[in-house]
């Protein structure tokens, strides 16, 4: 695992949005997005030098959202499609059906998991996925107690998850209790993962996943079963380190 403790969030953006032009070749690439305040400032750097034509061509690129909320009305402006569609995708130019994520629509919430897995397999797998972290060292929507080896499925969330996210809608109790998302297991088959962490909040946390223990108990410590990993952090989030 690469960490790299950065000053600010500028440079976490600046050098994130490195890593992910680097995959992007020529013919394509498979990208793997997560949402949440975060990864924010990188997407606003990939969309800055897309548009002054310094980034890379995104023809043919692909890209999975990471986990997805169910239960949104289809077009939620919260919801992780949207979001990645408003702050990403549709700014770089990406045409809306070559970015999937977990969803129930249309076959219904049955064999949504098994249904996105196989959208992945198909695509060639993910070359660069990007992922934060939670305050309680989840990963995606894979909360403490998670299955090392799980695969793309319903979960529910935590009421500190609700909680965290909570500032993303009105209140707490519009807040969806139920997600669709990536496995660990699922997480771990792409060929590079990107953590990005900024802030205090994510001290903690940070720490536990990276130098701690592998276990359940904190679902990013799976990162460490990773032959390729980049951490990057701002001094706040890497105080712990
Ligand atoms: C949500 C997302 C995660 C994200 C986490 C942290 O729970 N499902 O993918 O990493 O929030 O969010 P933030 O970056 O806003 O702290």
């Amino acid at each position: 695992m690469e960490v790299v403790p950065l000053d600010s969030v500028e440079e976490v953006a600046a050098l994130g949005a490195d890593v992910v032009e680097a995959a992007v070749r020529p013919g394509g690439a498979v990208l793997g997005l997560a949402t949440g305040s975060t990864p924010l400032p990188m997407y606003r750097e990939l969309v800055r030098r897309h548009s002054a034509g310094l980034g890379p061509s995104y023809d043919g690129v692909r890209c999975f959202t990471l986990d997805e909320y169910v239960g949104l009305p289809p077009g939620h402006p919260e919801s992780y499609r949207a979001t990645i569609a408003r702050e990403l995708t549709d700014l770089l130019g990406i045409p809306a059906d070559r970015v999937q994520g977990p969803s129930p629509e249309p076959e219904g919430l049955p064999g949504a998991g098994e249904r996105y897995e196989e959208a992945l397999v198909a695509a060639g797998g993910i070359d660069v996925q990007v992922l934060g972290i939670g305050s309680d060292g989840h990963l995606a929507f894979n909360e403490p107690g998670s299955s090392l080896a799980s695969l793309t499925r319903l979960k529910t969330l935590t009421e500190e998850t609700r909680r965290d996210n909570a500032r993303f809608f009105g209140s707490i109790d519009e807040v969806p209790r139920h997600v669709l998302t990536q496995g660990l297991g699922t997480i771990l088959r792409a060929r590079h993962l990107l953590l990005l962490a900024t802030g205090a909040g994510k001290a903690a946390a940070l720490a536990a996943a990276v130098e701690g223990p592998v276990s359940a108990s904190c679902p990013a410590s799976v990162l460490q079963l990773h032959p390729h990993v980049t951490v990057l952090c701002d001094e706040a989030a890497g105080a712990g380190l």
